[in-house]
């Protein structure tokens, strides 16, 4: 089965300090693996800040270029040559972001972002087609079209508005969703809910779902495999569920004890920094190596 994406040592520098100053940073370093290999998944993506999840998320949707490397999708390079080709991959890979609250304008009502959605990338003219596009995306994440209509971003909740920007992203069937973060902006108790859609957008849509979070605890409820980020480098990669349990990589190990250590003690800010620093210090290059299990773990230095 083609995969939906491949990322093929895909490297991304940012110039720092001015163009001219000839420094950058290796945002994304040498990144290679595939998502939707044997069918839908969620395909979640662990990091510090910083680590480069964002970046790369912004590559998989077309936002930047690679500086080099190669990211194909369903087996063919994603070119953007014109309009036409730029609509029929957006429709196929659509974004989910962080913050409901900044990606709605405050002053426009939420069903008329669905609305253009409907009418650019379904074609749809007359207005009963597009109510009708409109609330089957809505009633897929638990709303409705009369229960939105004429509604502003602030009349509704972090929550509802995180699951109507995930309606919308749903409007051209994608085949893949991009979700940076889509539960950090949002009330714990709402989380679990935006959680649970993700899963079921895989079970029941087959729609894969790169989920780029912080949280471990949600990370290994709903994600099939997993990769682990430092400083732009894959440290780890794999079924998710085996890396969580037994981490391999020291800053795998790292990352999932300042999480107990979170639970069972108050400040572990510094703890979690100083620790972050030590792991780099203890595997800051090295190669990814295949383990019987379908693991990679970075190992050594180059
Ligand atoms: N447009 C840009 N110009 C220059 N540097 C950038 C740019 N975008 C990202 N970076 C740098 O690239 C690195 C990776 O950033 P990125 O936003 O991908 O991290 P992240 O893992 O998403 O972090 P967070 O968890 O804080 O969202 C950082 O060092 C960041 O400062
Ligand atoms: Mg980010």
């Amino acid at each position: 089965m083609t995969p939906l994406i491949e990322i093929k040592g895909v490297t991304k520098r940012f110039p720092i300090g001015g163009v001219l100053s000839g420094r950058d940073v290796r945002a994304v370093d040498d990144a290679t693996f595939a998502i939707g290999t044997g069918g839908p998944e969620i395909f979640t993506i662990i990091g510090e800040s910083g680590s480069g999840k964002t970046t790369l998320a912004r590559m998989i949707l077309g936002l930047e270029r690679p500086t080099s490397g190669e990211i194909l999708f369903q087996g063919a390079p994603v070119t953007h040559r014109n309009r036409g080709e730029r609509l029929a991959f957006m429709a196929k890979v659509q974004p989910v972001f962080q913050n409901p609250f900044e990606a709605f304008n405050p002053l426009k009502r939420v069903d008329r972002y669905l609305e253009s959605t409907a009418r650019q990338f379904l074609g749809l003219r007359d207005q009963p087609a597009v109510d009708a596009a409109m609330d089957a995306a809505l009633q897929k994440v638990g709303l409705s079209l009369a229960e939105l209509r004429g509604r502003f971003p602030h009349e509704l909740s972090g929550g509802q508005l995180q699951r109507v920007a995930i309606a919308r992203a749903l409007i051209p069937n994608p085949l893949l969703l991009i979700a940076d973060e889509p539960v950090s902006m949002v009330d714990a108790s709402l989380r679990m809910a935006i959680v649970n859609l993700l899963r079921k957008l895989r079970d029941e849509m087959g729609v894969s779902v790169v989920y780029i979070t912080h949280d471990l605890a949600t990370a290994y409820y709903i994600s099939d495999r997993l990769i682990i980020m430092q400083r732009g480098r894959i440290v780890e990669m794999g079924p998710a569920r085996a890396i969580l349990e037994a981490p391999e990589h020291p800053y795998s190990r790292l990352l999932k004890a300042s999480v107990l250590s979170t639970e069972q003690a108050g400040d572990v800010t510094l703890t979690v920094t100083n620790d972050f620093d030590s792991a780099a210090a203890i595997s800051p290059e090295g190669r990814l190596v295949a383990r019987p299990d379908g693991r990679m773990v970075r190992v050594g230095s180059d």
